[in-house]
């Protein structure tokens, strides 16, 4: 069977920015696939590649065996797209926007009518289908969305980011739906760069930064890839790079120590990947405390999403979306000043 989606060594640019320079990965039909990154990372150019929206300038894109690139019309029939924001007429009642999105997808209209009513009620919006949608909260927008996205029945629903901005109920509405859908038989592809929620949901996931895939697998695949349990640990609020590289060289001395990186985004905190046993922590506080080293902060832990992007790029996804952030506000701020 052809996986549901194939994408190999997708590449787009805008103008002079590389958004993706190099996107492979394939999602089995019937699970859900998770694409992690931190935010500028390049899912959402992947995944309007994906849906026809974009055009790669190179790389092989297919949905079920057929080529999105060569054969836009016959892939998009197969994929339903829910976007991270929508900007839908906020006059038009939820049933009116339905029947829109299937007057685009040229369904029948007695067929329309019937799969209209159907969707409303699995996604649990007959109460609400003839308000208006500028009436409708936000949890009942992206419901509303993702019967949009679902109306003419895809095989794969390709999901941008759909919880951000959401409340904790609200989410947790999304998630389960979507697991619903995988129970249906329907493959889902979702990008965030919420860590627990690919954790949770995901059968299979990749991590993309800086617009490539730095690891794949399933979730917990990628946890023991990275061994070990974690021990973070803070000399001080900020250590000079030379004390905590002092403490690195005396803590991969100890012998269940695996790994010990340096995070610089963390006020050059250090963190310990060691074997599980009992009492590494204490063995850690021990051997700082004889080697005359400050401690500010340790904590241990099992190894998560986040561990992978650690190891793999020497940040961790929360420092990459603030320095994201950060650029962001820069760039606004250098705006301003121009004015
Ligand atoms: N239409 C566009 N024009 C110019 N640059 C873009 C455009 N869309 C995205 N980018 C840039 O491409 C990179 C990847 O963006 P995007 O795919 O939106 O990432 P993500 O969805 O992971 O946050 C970012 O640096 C972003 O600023
Ligand atoms: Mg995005």
């Amino acid at each position: 069977m052809a996986p549901a989606v194939l994408i190999e060594n997708l590449q787009k640019h805008y103008g002079d920015i590389p958004a993706v320079k190099d996107v492979s990965f394939k999602v089995e039909p019937g699970e859900i696939f998770g694409l992690l990154g931190p935010n500028g990372a390049g899912k959402t150019t992947t995944i309007r590649c994906l849906c026809t929206l974009s055009k790669p300038d190179a790389g092989k894109i297919e949905v079920s065996g057929i080529s999105v690139i060569n054969k836009p019309r016959a892939a998009r029939q197969r994929l339903g797209y829910v976007a991270q924001e929508v900007a839908l007429d906020k006059v038009l009642t939820g049933r009116e926007l339905l029947q829109l999105q299937a007057d685009l997808y040229h369904l029948p209209s007695a067929f329309a009518k019937e799969r209209i009513n159907q969707t409303l009620e699995v996604l649990g919006l007959q109460d609400y289908a003839d308000q208006k949608t500028g009436t409708y909260s936000g949890g009942l927008r992206k419901r509303l969305d993702l019967a949009a996205g679902l109306l003419h029945q895809p095989d794969v629903l390709v999901l941008d980011e759909p919880t951000v901005g959401l409340d904790i109920e609200s989410r947790v509405v999304v998630w389960d739906f979507l697991r619903q859908l995988r129970e249906a038989g329907t493959t889902v592809v979702i990008t965030s760069h919420y860590l627990e929620e690919i954790d949770a949901l995901a059968d299979h996931v990749a991590i993309i930064d800086k617009g490539a895939v730095i690891a794949a697998g399933t979730p917990s695949e990628l946890k023991d890839r990275v061994g070990g349990d974690r021990i973070t640990l803070r000399l001080r609020e900020f250590s000079p790079m030379a004390e905590a590289e002092k403490a690195k060289d005396m803590l991969q001395e100890l012998p269940f120590v695996e790994e010990v990186i340096i995070n610089t985004a963390q006020g050059n905190s250090l963190n310990l990947v060691v074997k599980p046993q009992s009492d590494a922590l204490m063995l850690v506080q021990q051997s700082l405390q004889e080697a005359g080293f400050p401690t500010f902060g340790i904590a241990q832990s099992r190894p998560s999403l986040d561990d992978v992007y650690l190891a793999a790029t020497g940040q961790t996804l929360l420092d990459a979306d603030l320095a994201a952030a950060g650029m962001r506000d820069l760039k606004a701020e250098k705006k301003q000043s121009m004015r």
